[in-house]
């Protein structure tokens, strides 16, 4: 009879971060079936308070800046399945953790359902979507979602949060705030079977126009999003990347009033308080002349500001170091803090 899981030792992880890191995991579990985890939790191979075990998703947002200690849980759950299609405008969608992001959003749009196009290439896999509540073009991944299905490891038992529970914000949700209590192992979307393109991000309506189409299906605007993403990104599997190393920081109104009229093309967004707005991260640190720089391989994308590469045997350390210096350039020159988008396992990021 198989336990529904498997257990590895010593896993070398260079291919399963997407910054390309050459970490080590003492130990690697691979679940297959959510039904699993309590017989994990029983065995103690959840790990404990002190090193509770990590969930890897695709690895796109984190940075090893050294090998773990704790062990790792990769979930192997891919299903995807439509449970409620009752409603006339919307249907439910659940997929599992291990779906591979981008592989949902094709199959959505191949299935004629609107909602995830504007979030098309996004690395990484379905589960680790709400934790940073990933977004892209004007949509944020939370807007879609109506529940998320989890272990939740401290009780022992599964549990489904709605949307409310989940707490979502800009990169950010309940998940994120507690990383260790809950494994998510499926993933409940609302999806529409009418279009309603959502295409105010600048860019995304100029790619649409110049394919030449008026009025974009979903998966017209799915294709617009991936021209874009491919011109304007890295490609992770070409050079290490983890997409934005920093969040886009949400500051006082006042402040952001002030440093526009200092810098005038410094581009400003709203936050969604009317206290606050965001500023753009990656013209902070253009301005601050890093764009294309290179120290040894960590190095800043050439193409975007906010993406740091490794351009070949980078360590976690000298990608953190450079982040580091980043941050203390804006902040001397802007007086505005960035903090990281990646997890960073094996150090804090400094205050
Ligand atoms: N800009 C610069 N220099 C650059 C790049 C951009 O000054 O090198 C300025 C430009 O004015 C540009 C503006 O920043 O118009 C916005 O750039 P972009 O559209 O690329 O968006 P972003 O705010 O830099 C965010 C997300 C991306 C997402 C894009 C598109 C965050 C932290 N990042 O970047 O998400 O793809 O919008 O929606 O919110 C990710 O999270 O990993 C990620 C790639």
């Amino acid at each position: 009879m198989t336990r529904g899981y498997r257990v590895l030792q010593r896993v070398p992880l260079r291919s399963s971060n997407t910054f390309g890191i050459d970490a080590c995991a003492p130990r690697l579990v691979e679940v297959d079936e959510a039904d699993a985890l309590p017989g994990l939790l029983a065995a103690g191979l959840l790990g404990d308070a002190s090193a509770p075990a990590m969930v890897l998703g695709g690895g796109s947002n984190l940075l090893f800046a050294r090998d773990p200690e704790c062990t790792l849980l990769r979930l192997c759950g891919a299903r995807i399945d439509i449970i409620d299609d009752r409603d006339p405008a919307h249907v439910v969608v659940r997929a599992e953790a291990g779906v591979d992001w981008h592989a949902l959003v094709m199959w959505s749009l191949a299935q004629g359902l609107g909602g995830l196009e504007n979030l098309a290439l996004i690395p990484g896999t379905v589960g680790a979507a709400p934790i940073q509540n990933i977004g892209a073009y004007g949509v944020e991944v939370g807007e879609r979602i109506v529940a998320v299905e989890a272990f939740d490891r401290d009780r022992g038992v599964r549990v489904r949060l709605d949307h409310v529970a989940c707490a979502f914000a800009y990169r950010d949700s309940r998940f994120k705030r507690t990383p260790d209590r809950e494994i998510v192992t499926a993933v409940e979307f609302a999806l529409s079977r009418h279009s309603a393109p959502r295409l105010g991000y600048a860019g995304l309506g100029e790619e649409l126009a110049a394919m030449g189409i008026v009025m974009p299906s979903p998966a017209d605007v799915g294709e617009a999003v991936i021209r874009l993403r491919r011109r304007k990104l890295p490609d992770p599997a070409r050079i290490g990347n983890a997409g934005s190393f920093f969040k886009n920081p949400l500051v006082p109104t006042a402040q952001a009033q002030a440093l526009v009229a200092e810098h005038p093309d410094l581009p400003l967004y709203p936050a969604g308080d009317p206290g606050r707005r965001k500023l753009s991260a990656a013209w902070l640190i253009e301005a601050c002349g890093w764009k294309g720089h290179r120290d040894g391989d960590a190095g800043v994308a050439a193409g975007h500001a906010l993406v740091l590469v490794n351009h070949g045997s980078a360590s976690g350390r000298q990608l953190l170091d450079l982040a580091v210096r980043i941050r203390d350039s804006v902040h001397a020159r802007f007086g505005v803090a960035l903090e990281p988008e990646p997890r960073i396992v094996g150090a804090s990021w400094p205050a």
